[in-house]
């Protein structure tokens, strides 16, 4: 096992769906995969590796936030060989285009995360990037399912609960949505030479002050999984 993962070499697919919340991990091995296997409960962030549609896929919480989610993706990859990561979650509509329910796809990463200038020094602006593969793939997958999407910048922010930052600055720019955690994922994908792509739902929106029912909050939801898992089969070689 790795510091943070209780798994055995082996036991974790290499494509792996990572929402952030632990209990979203356990719902979608239930609800969508077969054959599924409990391998972590390290600190309750739990993972499981199924089967969708024959192929072997895992779900592994990654916390909230860059540092908790740069934790499990760096185990997973370098201690459990993980190739491709698909960031599943929910997100705060920024743009008027963007709507409650709407499905996300992150084409980018901004951030006000210390992460990159951590790793390149100051004055180098370095931008995460989703894999082309994945985006394009995950896109006419939504069109095949009838699914509408929106792709553009994500912006993940370091605080939640921030009263000094310039919103809509970032929207006058052009970023769709927030969550906390796209950036730093693009960034370790690049690093260690995996794929990886966000798909987020509308979950609330920081210009309207809307925030989903719960009703809706499942709908998209399931709408999220199923794309997620459709192009994740898609992008299984074997
Ligand atoms: N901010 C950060 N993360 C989020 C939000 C938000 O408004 N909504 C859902 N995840």
């Amino acid at each position: 096992m790795s510091t943070h993962i209780g798994a055995n070499k082996g036991d974790i697919a290499e494509t792996v769906l990572m929402p952030g919340d632990p209990l979203r991990a356990k719902f979608i091995a239930e609800n969508y995969l077969d054959n599924v296997v409990q391998y972590s409960s390290v600190r309750n962030m739990f993972g499981f590796t199924g089967t969708y549609k024959g192929k072997r896929i895992s779900v592994q919480g990654s916390g909230m936030g860059i540092p908790s989610l740069a934790i499990y993706t760096t185990e997973l990859i370098k201690e459990y060989g993980v190739k491709t990561i698909y960031r599943v979650g929910s997100c705060g509509g920024m743009s008027p285009d963007v709507h409650m329910r709407d499905v996300i796809l992150g084409q980018a990463g901004t951030t006000d995360s210390s992460i990159i200038e951590n790793t390149f020094g100051p004055n180098m602006y370095y931008s995460p990037i989703a894999d082309f593969g994945l985006l394009d793939s995950a896109y006419h997958t939504a069109e095949e399912m009838g699914i509408n999407t929106k792709v553009g910048n994500i912006f993940a922010a370091d605080r939640f609960y921030n009263d000094e930052i310039d919103i809509q600055k970032l929207i006058d720019y052009g970023v769709l949505a927030t969550e906390m955690e796209t950036s730093g994922l693009y960034l370790l994908a690049a690093k260690h030479h995996i794929r990886a792509l966000t798909i987020l739902t509308v979950s609330d929106h920081l210009l309207s002050g809307e925030a989903m029912s719960a009703k809706d909050r499942e709908t998209s939801f399931d709408e999220m999984i199923r794309l997620a898992l459709n192009t994740a089969v898609k992008n299984i070689e074997e």
